[in-house]
């Protein structure tokens, strides 16, 4: 987690890396620093708590200097406090370094560089770094940094200025993100895109055991063990603009209202103007491929897991593979048996969770094909996978993910009814059918966000109570899931998600008029068995909302709440009931006085187990 920016140019440094921190703060946000080179020194600040903080304490007490380097933090080692923040110094006090990524020897390290008389003044991994910057310094940074990033085991993206070289900045990653950004008289660099683009559209994405050595006047890209490396400078065509929250009162209610443009993005250039066909041209994977899959495998983390079991779903009833799922965290440790036939999907918005990172390496490892569905462009999950289907729905910087899920869904409906194709094991008809249904799907959506009164109406009544059951089956079972995690993650309201039919074995003993029951019950096959899910619940006093067709008047029968979406086909069913799901939890933890786009103790991008 954390995130990381520096800057080496002309302006006031300050200015640049805090507003590059505060986009960064999706990434963490417990507390914050910076290092700054100004007139022979080395000048740092560090705040506890949110990044509106430290703007504050620049303001009271600006800091010159147009050299630095800063830090958004999420506490691994060390809890949140201001000894613990970054940047960290080495003894001498001329070092300065930030660090996202967790060293998994500092224990030895820490204890090597004790013995040496070094005294350590936090209780991060991170410090040991510095140290051992520190202990290698003879006069170059460039290579002090070198050697000490041959010391460390484990994941880091390191961003280092020193006191005796002011016109340089250095910066290394190995399994933690780290891009550089080329300016004019100036350069940059950040943990993620978006951190730096009001300065900047070019920029570098290095790769595991990359350095790069950044001057005013330019840059130079090398490996850690010192050769020279080359990369193509990948030019930024997304908008800043895209990244703010552009009106709305919350980056979240932002994403979620961006739903519509981005099923559009998701399906540009793969479902042509006119044409009822699915073409992803960017898959590797050709059709004796897809043909010779025995099984899938889909593994993620949160709510990109979610995804991934609505994928399952469409995978198994449209291209009939049979799909097994495992959360990553579990996959990752259970020695799974994993076949050469077996296509490993992983689902991921940053495309940097660790966990899904280290599944996908381990399946790929083991020979599997591993396709990623991923949204961060460049992230270490979409290079390092066999093929990745970007879901194109642009930055997503509320903690709780919104857009992300409904594309990550829609772009495996895409690949479903492609491999579907294929294989083989769909009709003209019913292929044609569903393409036309996922072309309806961006103006169905902007229905339920045209009129939101009836789900505002629905928080209202039932947002005070502290406990939900979540109830799905079949195609919207993930939809119970997500609806669920999205309820409790944002407002800290106690929802659990279930599978209907397994209400009688347990969850059955928690209906009382406090506990609602929220249930999609979508026309389709298992429409009837929802609908006695629900009766079972109303003979026990339960309150129900429901989330059904527009049209279907029985359901009004069966449930005291009815929250609709536009009529389609149930296997497309759960991108649009996403829709409410997220609005009612969003306006329940709204009207909570929740922090909506950074829910505590959550960070967007996990990139620690
Ligand atoms: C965190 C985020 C979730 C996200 C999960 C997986 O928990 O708060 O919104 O679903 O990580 O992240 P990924 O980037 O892999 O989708």
């Amino acid at each position: 987690m954390c995130g990381i920016v520096g800057y080496i140019g002309s302006k006031r440094a300050t200015d640049i890396l805090v507003g590059g921190l505060k986009r960064l703060e999706y990434r963490g946000y417990d507390s914050a620093g910076l290092a700054i080179l100004h007139e022979g020194e080395l000048k740092l600040r560090k705040v506890l708590g949110k990044l509106r903080v430290m703007e504050q304490s620049v303001e009271e007490e600006p800091i010159e200097g147009t050299v630095g380097i800063g830090h958004t933090r999420w506490a691994t080692h060390g809890r949140p406090s201001v000894r613990n923040a970054h940047p960290h110094t080495d003894s001498s006090g001329r070092i300065a370094l930030v660090h996202n990524g967790i060293i998994e020897n500092y224990v030895e390290l820490k204890t090597e560089l004790q013995a040496e008389g070094v005294e350590f003044v936090s209780d991060t991994d991170t410090e040991v770094i510095a140290h051992l910057v520190g202990k290698y310094y003879k006069g170059d940074i460039a290579a002090a940094v070198r050697e000490a990033c041959a010391r460390l085991e484990g994941a880091y993206a390191i961003a280092v200025v020193c006191r005796d070289e002011p016109d340089r900045l250095v910066a290394a990653r190995l399994f933690s993100p780290l891009i550089v950004g080329l300016g004019d008289g100036e350069n940059f660099i950040g943990s993620d895109i978006p951190a730096i683009l009001d300065r900047t559209r070019d920029v570098y994405i290095l790769d595991d055991g990359d350095m790069a050595i950044l001057t005013r006047e330019g840059i130079e890209l090398c490996r850690v063990t010192g050769e020279p490396v080359r990369h193509e400078v990948y030019h930024v065509d997304w908008d800043a603009g895209a990244a703010e929250k552009g009106g709305y009162k919350h980056f979240m209610l932002k994403e979620i209202n961006e739903q519509p443009t981005a099923f559009r993005n998701a399906m540009r250039g793969r479902i042509r103007e006119g044409s009822s066909e699915i073409e992803l041209p960017e898959l590797s994977l050709t059709d004796e491929q897809l043909l010779g899959f025995r099984r899938g495998f889909v593994t993620a983390c949160g709510t990109a897991y979610y995804a991934g079991l609505v994928g399952k779903f469409l995978l198994e009833n449209l291209a009939r593979l049979p799909v097994d799922s495992d959360l990553a965290s579990e996959y990752r440790y259970r020695n799974p048996i994993i076949h050469k036939d077996q296509l490993t999907i992983t689902v991921s918005q940053s495309g940097e969770t660790a966990d899904t990172l280290a599944a996908l390496r381990m399946a790929r490892e083991q020979g599997s094909h591993t396709l990623s569905i991923v949204n961060a462009v460049g992230s270490s999950i979409a290079r390092d996978s066999d093929d990745v289907l970007y879901i194109n729905a642009g930055p997503e910087i509320g903690v709780a993910s919104t857009k992300a899920y409904s594309c990550q869904s829609l772009v495996l409906a895409m690949f479903a009814l492609h491999m579907a194709k294929v294989r083989k094991t769909i009709s003209k008809e019913r292929y044609a059918q569903l393409v036309d249904e996922l072309k309806q799907l961006p103006d169905k959506a902007q229905r339920i966000l045209d009129d939101v009164s009836r789900i505002q109406e629905a928080s209202a009544k039932y947002g005070q109570y502290n406990n939900f059951l979540y109830l799905g089956r079949g195609a919207n079972l993930p939809s119970a899931y997500e609806g669920a995690l999205k309820l409790k993650e944002i407002s800290y309201i106690h929802a659990e998600g279930y599978a209907a039919g397994e209400m009688k074995h347990g969850p059955i003993a928690l209906i009382e008029p406090a506990c609602p029951t929220v249930a999609p019950a979508v026309r389709g096959a298992v429409y009837e068995k929802i609908v006695s899910n629900l009766q079972e619940v109303r003979a026990r006093d339960g309150q129900i909302i429901a989330v059904a067709f527009e049209g279907d008047t029985d359901i009004e029968r069966h449930a005291d709440f009815v929250l609709r979406v536009p009529e389609c086909d149930e296997l497309l069913s759960p991108i649009l009931v996403a829709l409410p799901l997220q609005l009612f939890a969003y306006y329940c933890a709204d009207a909570r006085g929740c922090d909506v786009d950074q829910p505590r103790n959550l960070a967007k991008s996990v990139t620690v187990e």
